[in-house]
């Protein structure tokens, strides 16, 4: 695991986001696992920029989110549909029928699960994905206790996960309890991973993921066993660790 540290979140997110274009610009048909949450909206905005001045163009590339709330519709504002339209995909040339999100409001959400990682396995597998983590070590909405075998899958959201969400609810009015998620499985087999993380509040997940053991108690401790990961943070996580 390389360790990268920025002294402020915009080194990162530019960092992070050339590190995407140079992946897409070397192969125009990457497929690319993508994330939502706080960190990774700069690095959005910076692609969106990169798109502008015409470094980069989407138009072939394949994508897929790591999760999304069940029972949110896509045009919830709190869906991840929505996150990902609203700051990233209405400005940038990907066609629709390219961008992959978990259904949560599937009829049948086992069956969307088994084809979400059907698609993920047709479009080659994933080649570059990126992550957050929650505090208590989640990647995707894998929470401690996932088998490090899953595939995409129904979780329950922690408490510690509700906790943090909760606030940056727009109209809903109570957060899910339980959301689709690619698996630790799914993560694990993308080629490469980038992790990022911000901030004081994460430095204790950082720290378990740097010297802790692998266990399903600490999901994210599974990148452990992975050839190709970049962590990225910021100086104001980095003083925090020990
Ligand atoms: C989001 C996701 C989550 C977040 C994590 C950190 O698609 O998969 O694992 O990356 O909860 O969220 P933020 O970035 O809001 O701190």
């Amino acid at each position: 695991m390389d360790l990268i540290v920025f002294n402020t979140k915009n080194e990162a997110n530019v960092y992070v986001a050339g590190l995407i274009v140079q992946e897409i610009n070397k192969n125009a048909f990457l497929t690319l696992g993508l994330a939502t949450g706080e960190t990774p909206k700069g690095i959005y905005n910076d692609l969106i920029k990169r798109y502008r001045e015409n470094k980069v163009s989407f138009k072939n590339i394949t994508t897929f989110n790591l999760d999304e709330y069940i029972g949110l519709h896509p045009e919830s504002p709190d869906s991840y549909h929505f996150y990902m339209q609203e700051k990233l995909f209405n400005h940038i040339d990907c066609p629709k029928e390219n961008i992959h999100i978990p259904n949560g409001c599937a009829e049948d959400l086992n069956n969307e699960c088994e084809n979400y990682e059907k698609l993920i396995e047709e479009s080659g597998g994933i080649e570059l994905q990126l992550l957050g983590i929650g505090i208590n070590g989640h990647i995707g909405f894998n929470e401690p206790g996932t088998a490090f075998d899953t595939h995409t899958h129904i979780t329950k959201l922690a408490p510690s996960t509700i906790e943090a969400n909760t606030p940056l609810l727009v109209e809903e009015k109570k957060l899910p309890s339980h959301a689709l998620s690619m698996g630790l499985k799914t993560i694990r087999q993308a080629k490469k991973i980038i992790l990022v993380a911000f901030g004081k509040q994460k430095a204790d997940a950082i720290q378990r993921l740097l010297n802790g053991e692998v266990s399903e108690g600490f999901p994210a401790s599974i990148l452990k066993r992975h050839s190709d990961i970049k962590i990225v943070i910021d100086s104001e996580l980095n003083n925090e660790l020990k």
